[in-house]
């Protein structure tokens, strides 16, 4: 069982407290300050305010991250480009990633473009940083005819869905993520066994995910009432994570031979849907479309 702990406070003192160069993924979304209301008005800061307050986190964060760790930062569009200056120029991290998050659903503007991503921001401490490619591949249009037949990397664009309010995970926070963001992040830049931090905790979407992914796990969050939220999301029995990449269930156009089409089969379950258990009877029935069994007489 990985060791998960949950720490009411502000995240600024709360990672004064670690250990240097003790921490391997930090996974980090805080307030976008575009006046959410997160109940402590932490998203309503002035620019300046705003700006030294995420130096201030930065640097404790860059301080705990081991020599192999990496940082992921969540931002809407307002601060991404004084983001990334900061993370670059002023910390000297190394860039590894800009990464847009794209969903389909979102608010609707009546005059402008509505919004339908937000960025992610993936740096790391030094060139030695973890990346388990293997373990975030996504399935190819065709198999054994052309590149990797383990898959693809997923790229830099990211459609993970919202998190829907008839979804048993979904809670009342006002800016829940999905589960498989975060299952990505984790997978990609960590191991089992080691220690990932989520400095605004929310939800706890980080905590839960290295809850089922075997990683030991600090969140930190500044709104008590969001702890409780995530205490009983933790005893929740596990059924799946509450979003996948949709090309997590593509099938390729080309396993005809049947040996093959089992072997890959098996595979792509193993590969693609495991902590997905929610879309193992679509999978099947999608690849039953597409594959027929074929009645000799
Ligand atoms: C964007 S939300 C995180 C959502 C989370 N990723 C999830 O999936 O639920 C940011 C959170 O940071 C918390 N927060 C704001 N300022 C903080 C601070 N200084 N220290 C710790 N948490 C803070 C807010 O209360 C809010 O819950």
């Amino acid at each position: 069982m990985p060791d998960l702990q949950l720490i009411h406070g502000n995240c600024i003192d709360e990672l004064r407290k670690l250990k240097s160069s003790s921490v391997d993924l930090i996974i980090a979304d805080p307030p976008y300050n575009l006046g959410k209301d997160y109940g402590n008005g932490s998203d309503s800061m002035s620019a300046a305010t705003y700006l030294a307050f995420t130096r201030a986190w930065l640097q404790e964060s860059v301080r705990v991250l081991k020599p192999t760790g990496s940082i992921y930062v969540f931002m809407g569009f307002r601060f991404i480009a004084r983001l990334y200056s900061i993370l670059e120029d002023e910390l000297g991290l190394q860039f590894n990633g800009w990464i847009c998050w794209f969903y389909t659903q979102g608010m609707g503007k009546t005059r402008g473009f509505s919004p339908r991503h937000d960025d992610l921001l993936f740096f790391s401490k030094s060139d030695k940083f973890t990346f388990n490619l293997d373990d975030i591949r996504v399935p190819q249009k065709f198999y054994r005819s052309r590149n990797n037949m383990r898959g693809a990397n997923p790229g830099d664009v990211w459609e993970f869905s919202h998190v829907h309010y008839c979804q048993d995970s979904r809670t009342t926070h006002p800016t829940q993520k999905p589960e498989g963001l975060m299952e990505r992040m984790v997978l990609a830049s960590s191991n089992p066994g080691e220690l990932v931090v989520d400095p605004f905790a929310g939800s706890g979407t980080t905590v839960r995910v290295c809850q089922q992914l075997d990683r030991n796990c600090i969140g930190i969050e500044l709104s008590d009432e969001y702890l409780d939220i995530i205490q009983s999301r933790l005893q929740q029995p596990f059924a799946g994570f509450d979003s996948i990449d949709p090309r997590m269930k593509r099938i390729p156009n080309d396993l005809n031979d049947p040996a093959l089409r089992q072997e890959y089969k098996h595979n792509h379950i193993k590969w693609f849907l495991s902590h997905h258990e929610t879309e193992l009877q679509a999978f099947e029935e999608e690849f039953n479309r597409k594959y027929p069994a074929r009645v000799t007489l």
